[in-house]
């Protein structure tokens, strides 16, 4: 993938006036002029290193913490439009994969760029079906976790033990080796994810179903008991593979920006993508929906809700659910979950928590702190009501963003290894502490 930004660009307009994109900063220190090119609307951060005061000086750098305006990569994979409330995989859009799609063939485009044709859709089922089963080993030590382990944590943990498993996945620059590395995260993160929820139940497990769809296997290991064969209802199957193809992929977010500084490593993919699913478990993060029925379970009633939303404004406490670094409008997945929701809610009766929720966001859609800041509902706002309306636990919710993630997660991480211009991620710092001082004998020390 050609993916250096190219040099400076002049650009001829209509009236032949040349144009040239590039940014000109004058250090007042020294009175010295420098011309940045800039391309893609950026400039590279190394072109700043050649301002300096002395010429011994390291010369300057940029500052951004949480990395609020700064580019890591170029990437092809994911589009978002913050303001206008885009969301696009590979150029499609999210509405139309939502309606049109399922989540193995969003996959599929996610990690190979294109949507797959009959063919090679039924060869990538064929692969990921034929690999949901996990070594017999690894129930040992999930059995070994306490009943009221955190689901997210025994996936994290199995996830990186798979790494022990596959000593082939260490090739990382060999494309097969990663295809195959692929079957066996997106076939086998519904297994653990399933026999981790199992387990907290005290239930025995239940082994995959190889006729049965992606979703509607989940289902099966999640929720049958005596029945000789499960059979996943069909509005529950679709609205489940709806809000996988939601949680896919959403660009440079927390996790995947661990995903890709932990995969510049070079470490195996099932060692990367365990750190992603960590990362994902935060509540500021994946671990939202699980944060946001707590929340409205706190509220408690609708007559509540101005009461906990003066607790928000007053920096008491946030509004979870609510709020994006990238959207600033509604976000679109937002608005396809909550048609999902009352589809779920038709089949298995309304959750009581959604009238507090819908409370919750027509006071914010109104009220000036959150229109001033441009805080609307997210992907997780919706999510949660809709789980624990399929039977899920609180918290099994983060781990069913995990999973779809995880095709995100590995098309990412494939971009990283195979752009020329990455190298292992090592940011620099502003160091502000002690200059130097000696070593003061124990005796000493006040
Ligand atoms: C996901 O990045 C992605 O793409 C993530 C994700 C994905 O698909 O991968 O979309 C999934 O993680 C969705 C977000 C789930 N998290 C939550 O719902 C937790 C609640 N939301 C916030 O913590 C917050 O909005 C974030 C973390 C989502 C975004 O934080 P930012 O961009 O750093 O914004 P900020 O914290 O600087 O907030 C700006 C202002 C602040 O107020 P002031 O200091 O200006 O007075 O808005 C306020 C914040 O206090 N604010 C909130 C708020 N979110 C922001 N106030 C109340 N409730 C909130 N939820």
């Amino acid at each position: 993938m050609d993916s250096a930004l190219p040099t400076t660009q002049t650009k001829t307009s209509e009236t032949g006036t040349t144009r040239r994109d590039t940014v000109t900063i004058t250090d007042n220190r020294t009175g010295k002029s420098y011309e940045l090119p800039i391309t893609h609307d950026a400039i590279r951060a190394m072109d700043l290193r050649q301002i300096k005061v002395h010429p011994e000086d390291f010369g300057m750098m940029s500052y951004d913490p949480a990395f609020n305006n700064t580019a890591s990569c170029i990437s092809r994979i994911t589009y978002i439009d913050g303001d206008k409330g885009i969301l696009r995989y590979r150029g499609y859009s999210i509405e139309e994969l939502a309606e049109k799609s399922t989540y193995l063939e969003t996959a599929y485009l996610l990690l190979r760029g294109e949507l797959p044709t009959a063919a090679q859709l039924k060869d990538w089922q064929y692969n990921v079906t034929h690999h949901t089963f996990i070594h017999e080993s690894i129930k040992k030590f999930l059995d070994g976790f306490h009943y009221d382990a955190h689901p997210m944590g025994m996936v994290i943990s199995t996830i990186a033990a798979l790494s022990t498993f596959y000593n082939d996945a260490k090739d990382i620059f060999n494309e097969e080796s990663r295809r195959k590395q692929t079957y066996r995260l997106v076939g086998k993160m519904p297994t653990i994810a399933a026999f981790a929820y199992r387990h907290t139940l005290g239930m025995p497990y239940v082994y995959p179903d190889n006729d049965l769809s992606y979703p509607g296997n989940f289902l099966n290991m999640l929720f049958r008991t005596s029945e000789a064969r499960y059979r996943p209802n069909p509005t529950l199957e679709r609205a489940l593979d709806i809000l996988f193809i939601l949680h896919a992929d959403h660009e440079q977010n927390c996790s995947t920006n661990t995903v890709r500084g932990v995969g510049s490593s070079h470490v195996d993919p099932y060692s990367a993508t365990a750190a992603a699913i960590a990362a994902l478990y935060g509540p500021l993060h994946g671990g939202a929906n699980e944060e946001v029925v707590r929340m409205l379970h706190e509220i408690g009633s609708v007559q509540k809700v101005p009461e906990f939303i003066k607790r928000v404004k007053a920096g008491e406490t946030k509004l979870m659910g609510f709020g994006h670094r990238v959207y600033k409008n509604y976000d679109p997945r937002a608005r396809i979950i909550k048609r999902v929701a009352y589809e779920v809610f038709d089949l298995m009766g309304k959750n009581p928590l959604l009238e507090i929720a819908l409370e919750c966001e027509r006071i914010a859609l109104e009220d000036e702190y959150f229109v001033k800041r441009k805080l609307y509902p997210n992907v997780d706002f919706y999510t949660g009501l809709i789980y624990q309306s399929m039977g899920f636990p609180t918290t099994m919710f983060p781990v069913l963003f995990a999973i779809p993630r995880m095709s995100g997660w590995i098309a990412q991480w494939e971009e990283l290894l195979l752009d020329p211009e990455q190298k292992i991620a090592r940011p620099r710092q502003i160091y502000l502490g002690y200059d130097t001082r000696s070593y003061a004998p124990i005796e000493q020390r006040l």
